[in-house]
C-alpha cells in the first residue's frame, strides 16, 4: 500500500516573506489571486509543486485546473501573488506546453517537422544540432507518420504527437499538459500516454498535467492534486509511488484502486459542499 497524504502547508500570514517550498519543490507558488469579472477563483492560492514528478490536477468542472495551470506557464496574467521555478522566474525557466486543442496548436503553414524543429530554430540552434535533436525525438516516439505532411494532413492523434515532441524538444524544465487525450480516441490515447510516461522515466521533466479522466490522472501521477470549488483552495494532496512503468497491470493493483477510490472520494465530497 502506497497511499499518504500531504500535510496541506498552512498559508503565510499576510506580509510574511516569501517562503520558498521544502526539499524537492520545484514550482512554489505564494498568495496566488486571480479574479474574474469581480469573482474570485484563486485568493491567497500556496502550492509547492515537486521537481521531477508528474502531479495530475484533478477538480470540479471549471474550478480553476486550466486557469492554474495557464497561470503558472504565463499564458494568462495573475492578479497578485509569486511563483518560482527553483528560485527562478519563468522567463529564466524553460518550459513546454501541449494545448488540448492540437488542431490550433500547430503553425499551419509549416511542415510538422518544421513545427517540431521550431522552439530549437528559435533558440539560435545549429542546423546539425536541430536535425540531431529531431531525431532523437523521432525515434523516442517511434513515428511512422509522414513528417513532411503539414499538420492539417494528419491525423489528431498524429498531430498531437507532434505537438508534445515539439513541446519537448527544447528539453523543458516543466511540462503542461491541458487534457492532451480528451480529443483523442482511446488507441492514440494509449500510445501518448505510454510514450509520455517513457519520457518521463528518461528525462525526469517535472510534469503538470490536468485530465478529467480520474482513472488516467492516477495512472500517470506522482501526486494526484485535488482542487476545490471556486474559489479555489488544495483540497488535497494524494502521493501515489507505485512502481513505474505503470502498465494495464497496474490498473488492478490494490494500491492503485485504492488511490482511484480515494481521489473520487474527496472529489465527491468537494462537490457536493
Ligand atoms: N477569461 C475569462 N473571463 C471570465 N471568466 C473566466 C475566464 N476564464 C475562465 N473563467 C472562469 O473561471 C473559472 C475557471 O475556468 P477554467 O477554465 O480554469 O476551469 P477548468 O477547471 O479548467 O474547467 P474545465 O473542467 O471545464 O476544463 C470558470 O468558472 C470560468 O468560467
Ligand atoms: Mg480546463
Amino acid at each position: 500500500m502506497s497511499t499518504v497524504i500531504n500535510p496541506i502547508i498552512a498559508p503565510a500570514p499576510p506580509g510574511a516573506p516569501f517562503a520558498p517550498g521544502p526539499l524537492g519543490t520545484h514550482i512554489t507558488i505564494r498568495g496566488l489571486t486571480k479574479y474574474f469579472a469581480g469573482w474570485p477563483l484563486y485568493e491567497d492560492f500556496d502550492l509547492d509543486i515537486p521537481k521531477g514528478k508528474i502531479v495530475s490536477v484533478f477538480g470540479p468542472n471549471g474550478c480553476g485546473k486550466s486557469t492554474l495551470i495557464n497561470m503558472i506557464a504565463g499564458l494568462i496574467p495573475v492578479d497578485s501573488g509569486e511563483i518560482l521555478f527553483d528560485g527562478k522566474s519563468l522567463a529564466q525557466t524553460k518550459i513546454g506546453y501541449v494545448f488540448q486543442n492540437y488542431r490550433e496548436a500547430m503553425f499551419p503553414w509549416l511542415r510538422t517537422i518544421d513545427n517540431i524543429a521550431y522552439p530549437l530554430r528559435l533558440e539560435g540552434r545549429s542546423k546539425a544540432d536541430v536535425d540531431a535533436r529531431v531525431e532523437e525525438l523521432v525515434a523516442s516516439f517511434d513515428v511512422k507518420f509522414d513528417l513532411k505532411r503539414y499538420p492539417y494532413e494528419l491525423s489528431g492523434g498524429q498531430q498531437q504527437t507532434a505537438s508534445i515532441m515539439r513541446a519537448l524538444a527544447p528539453g523543458p524544465e516543466v511540462l503542461f499538459l491541458d487534457e492532451p487525450f480528451s480529443a483523442l480516441d482511446f488507441e492514440m490515447t494509449l500510445f501518448i500516454r505510454e510514450k509520455l510516461q517513457e519520457v518521463f522515466m528518461r528525462t525526469g521533466t517535472t510534469m503538470l498535467l490536468v485530465s478529467h479522466d480520474l482513472e488516467e490522472a492516477v495512472y500517470l501521477a506522482d501526486q494526484v492534486l485535488l482542487l476545490t470549488k471556486r474559489p479555489t483552495r488544495v483540497a488535497e494532496i494524494l502521493d501515489y509511488r507505485d512502481a513505474r512503468p505503470r502498465t494495464v497491470e497496474t490498473l488492478s493493483e490494490p494500491s492503485f484502486v485504492q488511490m482511484k477510490k480515494l481521489s473520487l472520494e474527496i472529489f465527491q465530497r468537494e462537490v457536493r459542499k
